[in-house]
């Protein structure tokens, strides 16, 4: 269970989080929506202890959640990755110095389910386009089997098509594997469609806290309402039916 307990951040002397608490059992999925500047990534880095809480923690099975080795993609798909290296290198990174046999065919397989041609692997992260860095983020984050993967806005720099098979596969793989998914994004048709609670973040507080389904049947806050409105006058909300 990753616990988060009344957590509060000050980036640059200014708060950003505010008595933030969360919580997410093993093999769950949390979506956290809310607009842009509300502390999304600031709550993830928190999580992951690259950003210092004034007050409040962050636990994971009742051990500092850094030890669990959270997998994380990155809101900014190229800058996620060391420019010097090839796609290749940086992926396997999480992984044991000699990649196994087994670790090889697991590759191979996700780089097939992500739609990304094995050769791209040898490229750097500058010469594939932002698409493909962002889902060879999602592939390094798989690829490590940790048991909680963080994902920033992961499927923001992909066409309509690939991210409802991006989001499939992201899915599959979690039920497979079990792990606990924390998403970060803006689509609330995705975060309806795939994710068991919806936590509405704005201006560092959460402001809703809700089963997914509940939240678009009826959200419980005027805020809630109009995120939730706002997603269905755009058709993000008719995947979910
Ligand atoms: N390095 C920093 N120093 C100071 N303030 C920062 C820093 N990074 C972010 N902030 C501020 O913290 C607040 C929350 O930023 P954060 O990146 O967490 O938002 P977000 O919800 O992820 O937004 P977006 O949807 O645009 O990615 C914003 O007001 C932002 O300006
Ligand atoms: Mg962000």
């Amino acid at each position: 269970m990753l616990k988060v307990e009344g957590i509060s951040v000050r980036r640059g002397g200014t708060p950003v989080l505010h008595d933030v608490s969360l919580a997410l059992a093993p093999g769950a999925t949390l979506a956290v929506v809310g607009e842009s500047g509300a502390g999304k990534s600031t709550l993830i880095g928190a999580i992951l202890g690259l950003i210092r809480c004034a007050a409040g923690q962050v636990t994971w099975t009742d051990a500092p959640a850094p030890k669990c080795r959270p997998a994380l993609v990155m809101q900014e798909p190229r800058a996620a990755f060391n420019p010097h290296l090839s796609l290749r290198r940086s992926v396997m990174e999480p992984l044991a110095k000699q990649a196994s046999a087994g670790d090889l065919n697991r590759l191979y397989r996700l780089c097939d389910g992500l739609e990304l041609h094995p050769d791209l692997l040898d490229r750097r992260p500058n010469q594939v386009s932002i698409g493909q860095a962002q889902r060879m983020g999602i592939l390094r984050a798989l690829i490590a089997k940790s048991p909680l993967v963080l994902f920033d806005e992961p499927l923001s720099a992909l066409d309509a098509a690939t991210q409802k098979h991006t989001a499939r596969l992201i899915s599959d793989m979690q039920g497979q594997e079990g792990f606990a998914a924390l998403i970060v994004t803006h689509d609330l048709g995705y975060a309806a469609a795939f994710a068991d609670h919806i936590a509405v973040l704005r201006a560092g507080r959460i402001e809703e806290y809700s089963a997914a389904r509940a939240f678009v049947e009826a959200p419980q806050t005027a805020y809630g309402r109009t995120l939730r409105d706002a997603a269905f006058s755009l058709g993000a909300l008719e995947r979910v039916a």
